[in-house]
């Protein structure tokens, strides 16, 4: 069942540049992307004034870097609420919103509920499933199937690559309805999308060297992952990974918020992981970093191949391929699940089944 690996996470890991082909390149005609096999019309690309996100947990995770890759392409409001609130509440979402609903096993009560709500408000669903046939699948108005195959450890890994892979997709399908792409920006916004199936391979292939890195933290009872714009949004998925199976209290913080009161926590007992892959906010994040450094911090940071920084402002640098900006998160994603696995293995956890979680959330 785990085909040799030492732990279904590790599995499924490496399992992510096969689930990524088999979501994006059924869906590609043309060199565009083309949702008439899953019979999602464009209609509803095309009709809506806002969109609104509801998912939990890492699938919600995948909604908040939805929301920072959509809103400057799209210009319309992208807004991401946790099912578990969205649902007790009065959302403002109406006949004019396309909702999305994300989740890996289709079944988490709680994103049911919302899915519920948005049909009474009259908004139209489309649903980011992975398991066929699954009740979020069946209820929602149209479905993007994800084709991770099944996803056994309870931390998602493969899921999260696959529903952001479904995400890109249906942006770039939106920004080409719309008319905010051209055929040719559509065209290369794909072609840059597959061009992080390589950059995973490159990251996993870099297992031992991130190994090695986590040593550094495992003793800690707390860590910060950092990050400005996309990178905070890939921030939130790497502490809940940290958290979920090492058990080492980890948050993510928009760096420019540490200032504002949580850089009090930082001293040399707490690493920090800091993601730096975005041009625009670059300097601003470099400067974040000088600022907890300064503070003693043990600091890990996370950058392109390309990019220019002194040698002494992190105690240890990983490098990612350079792809595009916009699609940092997958090799992103790739060092921050490593790290997380890594963390748990080395406390002697139960890397697969960590406590007090199950895979499925089908009880409030
Ligand atoms: C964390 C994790 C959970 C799930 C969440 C939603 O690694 O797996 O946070 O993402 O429980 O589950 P689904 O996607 O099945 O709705």
């Amino acid at each position: 069942m785990k085909n040799g690996y030492p732990h279904f996470m590790m599995k499924e890991i490496h399992e992510q540049p096969e689930a990524m082909k088999n979501t994006i390149l059924p869906r590609i005609s043309k060199g565009l992307p083309d949702f008439s096999d899953d019979k999602i019309p464009d209609e509803i690309f095309k009709d809506c004034n806002q969109i609104h996100i509801v998912a939990c947990g890492t699938a919600m995770h995948t909604g908040m870097v939805a929301r920072a890759l959509m809103e400057p392409i799209l210009r319309i409001p992208v807004t991401v609420t946790i099912a578990s609130e969205f649902r007790y509440e009065q959302p403002l979402i109406d006949e004019h919103t396309l909702v999305l609903v994300i989740s890996q096993s289709g079944e988490t009560i709680d994103t049911l509920a919302a899915l519920r709500l948005a049909h009474e408000y009259g908004s139209k669903t489309l649903a980011i499933v992975n398991v066929k046939g699954s009740t979020i699948a069946r209820e929602s108005d149209y479905v993007l199937y994800t084709h991770a195959g099944p996803e056994i450890a309870v931390a998602s890994t493969k899921a999260y690559s696959v529903q952001l892979a479904a995400l890109y997709m249906i942006g770039c399908r939106m920004a080409l309805v719309r008319g905010k792409f051209t055929e040719k920006q559509a065209m290369d916004f794909l072609s840059d999308l597959l061009d992080v199936i390589p950059a995973m391979e490159t990251m996993i292939a870099q297992e031992q060297m991130i190994k090695g890195v986590v040593s550094h933290i495992i003793q800690s009872l707390d860590a910060f992952f950092i990050g400005r714009g996309l990178d905070y949004a890939f921030s939130l998925e790497g502490a809940l990974k940290l958290k979920e199976i090492s058990y080492i209290h980890a948050e993510a913080y928009a760096a420019g918020e540490l200032k504002h009161g949580t850089i009090a926590l930082i001293s040399d007992q707490v690493p920090v992981i800091a993601i730096a892959t975005q041009e625009h906010v670059f300097s601003k994040t470099i400067s974040n970093i000088r600022e907890v450094k300064a503070r003693g911090a043990f600091v890990i940071l996370l950058t392109k191949e390309g990019s220019v920084v002194d040698d002494n402002l992190a105690d240890i640098r990983i490098r990612i391929p350079d792809v595009d900006d916009r699609f940092t998160v997958f090799p992103i994603a790739v060092v921050l699940q490593l790290i997380a696995y890594y963390a748990s293995l080395g406390k002697n956890l139960d890397v697969d089944q960590p406590r007090n979680l199950a895979k499925s959330v089908t009880v409030e």
